[in-house]
């Protein structure tokens, strides 16, 4: 066995600049040989870079990567990205990719928010929101009105999830469902967090506003999966002043409601929930009878008493509590702290946590655990963004409306980061790292295609120019592709198998073959074979 890395490049594509290398390995049979065939096209000066196939007309995103030789966590990123960046990115789609910027699957065409993977009882599954309104530009900013999707580890959709609240939408909003981009959780008691933004009235005098403003009451939903039926709904609006906002009011209208409290995550914690507002810089521990148990404050630390230096907070994202040890009294708490400075943005965004004790005492304050930014190139997200613990106690964090994902170490460390749009050019609300096996319930991919130069496979294929190509869009665990040849669809024979490479594994074939076909190889077992193709 040998190999050797080189530059591929297929005439038919034609890609306008082919950055890729890749690794051709020579296996079995002198006559079948593959490579990864993934094609990166750098065409314009607006549109980042994207790569694409021939079994496929997936065009996702090239990541460039910087990283260092420390270890990484193991798993997929997930990124759904949103539309209003579609000036800077060749296709909009939610993508699972590898931190090694392979294409792992692509999902449907549109916008996509909080794409990740989740357990719904004991099934692994992915979800992401689907719908109108956008995450981060436009009229309806930071909102949405749609379904969350949930698909099983064969692709199948299992359920759409409806919000039918018959929530008032804001003049020139219509929506079959309620549910807003934010959080779509599934919890072990078989229910789903969501956020919804309806659409409400409320006295702004307190702003310089009308006695009956509108607003946007942004709630908190638990949802039963089984019944559809929310178990539990808190409004903002009913609990607390829209004084207390730090959004500039700029008047407001049925057409543009004034978003004072903009919830953006809600996480349940035993029988309580943490909800998180953007707009007030603070996180409320509600209890199911929806009264606000405490309060922590980004500015003046709230129930939790003054924040430590470089602890302090605000417009940020995803709140979330995590026990540390045995003691039910020590809790951490983390944010995507966006750090906004008033619209100049200047600040960078920050991995942040806090140790908190509880129930709060401000005589024993929180102290500083995380607060993670890349020093070298710092990244300042206004809105949108995610950080997330990994399994190997690293942390990754999603930039939201800047399109870096950046992985740290333990300490802050930076250990690796990327990049998919230009800069203020494309957004994932978060972005994810998970473990995800699934095994499609459709057939794998297969063209069959000649070359007209001279390409990495030519030694090895001798005087043939066939080519084949195939992926098997969303497979984790494919190791190998048996490919079966001959003169007719009943003489398939087997040729050998050939090692998976990427998302699209190109390959040999005899010069004379009529009808080519292949089977997807796991734990050594064929599980499924691609249409047969008529070269
Ligand atoms: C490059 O961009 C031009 C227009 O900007 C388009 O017509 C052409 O199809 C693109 N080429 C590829 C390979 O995508
Ligand atoms: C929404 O409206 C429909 C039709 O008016 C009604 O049947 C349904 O009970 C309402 N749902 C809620 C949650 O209010
Ligand atoms: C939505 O707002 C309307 C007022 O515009 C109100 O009547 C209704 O109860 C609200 N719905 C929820 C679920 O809070
Ligand atoms: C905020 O609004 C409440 C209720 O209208 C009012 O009592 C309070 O004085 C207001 N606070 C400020 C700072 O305006
Ligand atoms: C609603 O308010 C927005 C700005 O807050 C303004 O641009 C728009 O013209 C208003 N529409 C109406 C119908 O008053
Ligand atoms: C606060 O952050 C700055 C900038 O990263 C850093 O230089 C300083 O050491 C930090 N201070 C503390 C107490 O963590
Ligand atoms: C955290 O730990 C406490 C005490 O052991 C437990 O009651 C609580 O359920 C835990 N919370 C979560 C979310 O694991
Ligand atoms: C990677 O490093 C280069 C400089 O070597 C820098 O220009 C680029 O922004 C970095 N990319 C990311 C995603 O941090």
């Amino acid at each position: 066995m040998r190999a050797w890395t080189s530059t591929l490049a297929i005439g038919l594509i034609a890609p306008t600049s082919v950055l890729s290398h890749t690794i051709a390995t020579r296996k079995t049979s002198e006559s079948l040989c593959a490579a990864n065939s993934r094609q990166i096209v750098s065409n314009s000066s607006d549109i980042w870079p994207w790569q694409t196939y021939k079994s496929s007309n997936l065009t996702p995103p090239h990541l460039t990567i910087n990283k260092t030789s420390e270890d990484l966590a193991s798993g997929f990123l997930f990124i759904g990205q949103e539309d209003d960046s579609s000036t800077g990115v060749e296709e909009v789609s939610p993508f699972i990719l590898t931190d090694d910027n392979e294409l792992i699957w692509g999902g449907p065409v549109g916008d996509s928010s909080n794409f990740r993977q989740q357990y719904w009882g004991e099934k692994s599954v992915i979800s992401f929101w689907v719908g109108t309104g956008k995450a981060a530009y436009g009229a309806d900013a930071g909102r949405g009105w749609g379904e969350v999707q949930i698909y099983d580890d064969e692709y199948n959709l299992l359920k759409s999830v409806c919000l039918q609240l018959n929530l008032t939408l804001p003049t020139g909003t219509t929506t079959d469902c309620d549910a807003d981009v934010h959080e779509s959780f599934i919890t072990e008691d078989n229910t789903i967090l969501l956020t919804a933004y309806n659409t409400s009235q409320a006295d702004l005098t307190s702003l310089g506003g009308e006695k009956d403003g509108w607003v946007y009451d942004s709630i908190a939903v638990e949802l039963d999966l089984e019944t559809n039926e929310p178990v539990f709904i808190w409004s903002p609006l009913a609990h607390l002043n829209v004084n207390l906002t730090h959004e500039p009011f700029t008047g407001s209208n049925l057409t543009d409601p004034f978003d004072w409290f903009h919830i953006n995550s809600i996480q349940k914690w035993g029988d309580h929930y943490l909800i998180n507002s953007r707009h007030l810089w603070r996180t409320f521990l509600v209890n199911r009878q929806g009264e606000i148990v405490w309060y922590i404050d980004g500015a003046d630390g709230g129930d939790f008493g003054t924040l430590p230096t470089n602890g302090t907070f605000s417009w940020q994202h995803m709140a979330r509590l995590r026990n540390v040890s045995s003691n039910p009294n020590e809790v951490l708490l983390s944010y995507f702290n966006n750090d906004l400075d008033s619209g100049t943005a200047t600040n960078p965004s920050i991995g942040l946590t806090l140790r908190l004790t509880l129930p709060p005492n401000p005589k024993n304050p929180p102290k500083l655990e995380t607060d993670f930014y890349d020093h070298k190139y710092p990244i300042s997200s206004a809105a949108e963004g995610s950080f997330t613990p990994l399994d190997n106690g690293n942390t990754l964090m999603g930039y939201g409306d800047e399109p870096y994902i950046k992985e740290y170490g333990p300490s802050g460390d930076l250990r690796w980061s990327a990049q998919f749009a230009g800069y203020n050019l494309g957004q994932s609300y978060r972005v994810y790292k998970q473990e995800w096996h699934a095994t499609p319930y459709y057939k794998p991919s297969l063209v069959v295609d000649s070359v007209t130069a001279k390409d990495d496979l030519s030694e090895c294929a001798g005087s043939s120019s066939l080519r084949g190509y195939v992926s098997w869009n969303g497979a984790t665990d494919v190791e190998k592709y048996e490919v079966f040849a001959g003169s007719s669809a009943s003489k398939l024979k087997s040729l050998g198998e050939i090692e998976k490479k990427g998302f699209e594994t190109q390959f040999t074939l005899p010069g004379g073959t009529k009808v080519v076909q292949v089977a997807a190889i796991q734990s050594g077992r064929a599980v499924r074979k691609s249409e047969i193709v008529h070269v």
